[in-house]
């Protein structure tokens, strides 16, 4: 049999503990072939397919990214050109079917978001075999209890939160370290947690200017003069709405987050005049080396992912429901966010150890 890989959407830390599982499985249990498609689908509708070895995944597991780069600005039922400087979008999906055909794959794994899976389920409804892996920092898609790419996320935010406490404690500042995570607060939320944060502003919980002062003030009435607040990307005030950073409108998900954070600190210094600085962390989030746990899943998923395959289960994606990995319909795990529950147990333990969520 022969299978295509391609990784679509912003890259993450556990893409090639993926790819390398997928090649691994392959090879060694069911003596596929496996055929590497370059840049998400963009590789599919302009035919950048190559072979991949078990040699050419040898030693990938520590790094970031994918080697097979990715794109998330590739919709082939919207794909987009210039005619004449101007920008316009077609349905390419008939090239993506010849393709396939030309290539002799008989079933391809999509390693990629939610956007990404939309695109799988269409062209396994339009008959080409497709096995779905989830993947983003963001924590945030509906059908498995984790994605991974999170786990080395919040290291990476935890480990800047935990510098910042520094400089905030010798300047008596108030800090602002804004994440990523779009609409959904986990990053913030555990990085937070993990990072000693006092003030968390997730998008799950709307926030308030006077509840973030009265937190400051409580602490500087305790005697401590410096206070670390994490902010999601996707943050807002109660009765405003997000900041957006920009519109990339090629991709499925046109709206950038960003900006939040520096607006929370001009009106944080503007309330009390207490010295205030922002952070954002941006990209880093989504490099380096994937940690242990990223690793293992993406393994886990790129070995399941292929047994999916030889088992002719077609149309499923991959999930951790712990402790296991699952298979659940691609149509059921597309287009709905998992959020952080706002009366969860991890907004409970954060509230009795007095973190703020700034809501009151
Ligand atoms: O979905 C992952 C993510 O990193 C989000 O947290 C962030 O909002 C977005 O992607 C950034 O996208 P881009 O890399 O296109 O700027």
């Amino acid at each position: 049999m022969k299978i295509g890989i391609l990784t679509g959407g912003g890259d993450c830390p556990g893409l090639n503990a993926v790819i390398r599982g997928v090649v691994k499985t392959a090879v060694l249990q069911y003596k596929m072939d496996v055929l590497g498609i370059h840049d998400g689908f963009y590789g599919l509708v302009n035919n950048k397919i190559k072979e991949l070895t078990i040699g050419e995944v040898s030693g990938i597991m520590p790094r970031g990214g994918t080697i097979l780069g990715t794109s998330n600005i590739c919709n082939p039922f919207r794909y987009f050109s210039l005619v004449n400087g101007q920008k316009v979008y077609s349905d390419v999906s008939d090239q993506v079917m010849k393709n396939i055909k030309a290539n002799g794959i008989e079933a391809v794994i999509v390693v990629g978001g939610d956007g990404t899976m939309a695109i799988a389920d269409k062209f396994n409804k339009m008959g080409v075999p497709m096995v779905g892996i989830p993947k983003t920092i963001d924590n945030d898609l509906y059908a498995t209890d984790v994605t991974f790419g999170f786990d080395t996320a919040i290291v990476t935010a935890t480990e800047a939160i935990d510098k910042i406490h520094t400089t905030a404690e010798s300047h008596h500042r108030a800090m602002i370290v804004e994440v990523m995570g779009r609409n959904a607060g986990w990053i913030a939320l555990h990085s937070g947690i993990a990072g000693g944060a006092h003030i968390i502003l997730i998008p799950e919980i709307p926030f308030d200017y006077d509840a973030i002062v009265k937190k400051i003030y409580e602490r500087k009435g305790a005697g401590k003069h410096f206070s670390i607040i994490v902010v999601a990307e996707g943050a807002k005030a109660k009765g405003g709405d997000v900041v957006v950073k920009k519109i990339v409108d090629d991709g499925t998900e046109p709206i950038r987050l960003g900006g939040i954070g520096n607006r929370v600190g001009d009106e944080i210094e503007r309330m009390t005049g207490i010295e205030t600085r922002v952070t954002t962390l941006g990209h880093i989030q989504r490099g380096g080396s994937p940690s242990p746990f990223d690793r293992i899943l993406g393994t886990r998923f790129g070995a399941e992912a292929v047994n999916l395959i030889a088992n002719k289960d077609f149309g499923k994606m991959v999930s951790l429901k712990t402790p296991d990995i699952v298979a659940v319909p691609l149509d059921e795990a597309v287009g709905k966010q998992r959020k952080v529950e706002p009366d969860s147990g991890y907004i409970k333990a954060a509230r009795l150890i007095g973190i703020s969520f700034g809501d009151r």
